[in-house]
């Protein structure tokens, strides 16, 4: 550093020195006794030791004597603090130091001094707020479900953590590798394809609404629709979800590969009526619900019927795998006589 400079730099310093010489008696602003180190909320890793140096104001050894410092201790929320996890420093500080704290939400320390000349008891030196968490958790119980092809609901329980923990939730489309494999792989059709997939692929669709719904445990959910900003993308088959959570701590991210096409869950069938067309059989026909006439794998219908007074008992039907008919009937046959069903 060249000396033109130094002048400059001892004005600063000096600046310095004088806001905090004027700051360092006073708690969260207030003028008391003293001050705490470090101030105000204090945010701990758990696993790391909780220091908390009391100091009292340094013309107080010309008031208190020498040993002004043995008159400070510390409480936690409304309890003494006990002697092994205190330190004397010098005549003005005492200091507090807990190995291995516990995981808390909030606990409020107080420095206060046993004023015995003025007997009182306790005099407010400073306070600090002290929680204890963790960097955010991996989730264990993520999971997305498309309800009947027409939305797209994502849950999961945010882990406990004292300190507050933020998620972004996005999912990104995996290519549609199917209309790209072999001999087709170079055409004209399969290159724009494949451009249009790399485009929608770099742009994640974020969370329109994440919502956190208090519970015990409480959790968290994501929905898209066709008319959520942005959609729910029904026509692809895979998608990678990415959820990023953040705390003071830091920041990690969960991908969860997502099939589809196997996380449909449909309606019930609708419009169902049941018409006796023999005495030991009858026909049944239903509506696919709407939105599934577009579900590009199909729908299975498994036919399951009880006998309404003697055995309540599921029976089984019949199995249609496929249909493409949106109002499909089928019959029933080989049904006891006289017998009544239910719809
Ligand atoms: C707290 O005190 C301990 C022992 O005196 C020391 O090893 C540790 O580094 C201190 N921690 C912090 C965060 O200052
Ligand atoms: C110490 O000085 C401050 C002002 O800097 C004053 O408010 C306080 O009363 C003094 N304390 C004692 C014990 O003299
Ligand atoms: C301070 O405490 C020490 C030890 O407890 C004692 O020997 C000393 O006399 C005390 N000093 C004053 C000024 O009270
Ligand atoms: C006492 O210790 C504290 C903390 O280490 C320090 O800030 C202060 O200047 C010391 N006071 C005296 C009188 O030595
Ligand atoms: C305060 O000092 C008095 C007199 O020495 C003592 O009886 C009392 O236990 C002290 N209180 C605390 C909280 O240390
Ligand atoms: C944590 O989040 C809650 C609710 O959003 C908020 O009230 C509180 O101030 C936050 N705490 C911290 C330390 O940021
Ligand atoms: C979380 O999402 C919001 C908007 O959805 C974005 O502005 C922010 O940068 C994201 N944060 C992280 C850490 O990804
Ligand atoms: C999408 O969800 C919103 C909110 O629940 C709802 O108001 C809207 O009607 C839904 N859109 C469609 C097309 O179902
Ligand atoms: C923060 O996250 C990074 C990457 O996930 C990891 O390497 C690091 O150990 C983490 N730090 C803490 C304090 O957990
Ligand atoms: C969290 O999940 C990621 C992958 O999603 C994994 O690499 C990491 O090891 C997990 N962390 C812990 C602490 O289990
Ligand atoms: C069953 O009977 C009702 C009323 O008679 C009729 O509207 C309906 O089309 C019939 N269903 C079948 C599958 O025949
Ligand atoms: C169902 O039929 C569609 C065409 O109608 C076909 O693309 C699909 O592969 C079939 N799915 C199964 C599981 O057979």
């Amino acid at each position: 550093m060249g000396s033109p400079h130094q002048p400059c730099l001892l004005i600063f310093i000096a600046v310095l020195s004088s806001i905090a010489g004027a700051e360092c008696c006073t708690c969260a602003k207030m003028k008391t006794l003293g001050y705490t180190v470090p101030s105000g909320d204090i945010t701990l890793l758990y696993g790391d030791a909780l220091n908390i140096t009391c100091n009292l104001c340094d013309n107080s050894t010309l008031a208190y004597g020498e040993n002004a410092s043995a008159l400070l201790y510390f409480e936690r929320n409304n309890d003494l603090v006990p002697k092994e996890e205190i330190e004397i420093i010098n005549s003005t500080s005492i200091r507090l130091h807990v190995q291995r704290h516990p995981m808390v939400k909030k606990d409020m320390y107080y420095c206060l001094f046993n004023d015995t000349r003025n007997r009182k008891e306790e005099k407010l030196v400073c306070m600090n707020t002290v929680i204890v968490g963790v960097p955010p958790q991996n989730v264990t119980d993520f999971s997305c479900i498309s309800r009947n092809y027409e939305d797209l609901v994502c849950t999961w329980t945010p882990p406990e953590n004292y300190v507050n923990t933020s998620y972004n939730l996005s999912y990104t489309l995996k290519g549609r590798a199917g209309s790209c494999l072999g001999n087709s792989k170079n055409s004209k059709k399969c290159i724009n394809e494949k451009r249009k997939v790399r485009k929608i692929t770099l742009n994640p669709h974020r969370c329109p609404n994440l919502e956190y719904e208090k519970g015990d445990p409480p959790k968290m959910h994501c929905f898209w629709n066709i008319s959520t900003n942005p959609q729910y993308r029904q026509a692809h088959p895979a998608f990678d979800f990415t959820l990023t959570m953040w705390n003071v701590f830091n920041m990690t991210t969960q991908v969860f590969p997502f099939d589809h096409f196997k996380n449909v869950r449909p309606n019930a069938p609708e419009k169902l009526t049941a018409n006796a067309t023999s005495p030991h059989s009858i026909l049944l026909s239903w509506k696919i619900p709407s939105s599934l006439n577009i579900f590009p794998p199909g729908v299975h219908h498994r036919i399951l019927y009880q006998c309404q007074h003697y055995e309540k008992k599921w029976q089984f039907g019949g199995l249609i795998t496929n249909i493409s008919n949106k109002s499909p009937v089928y019959e029933l046959k080989n049904l006891k006589k006289f017998s009544m069903y239910r719809t």
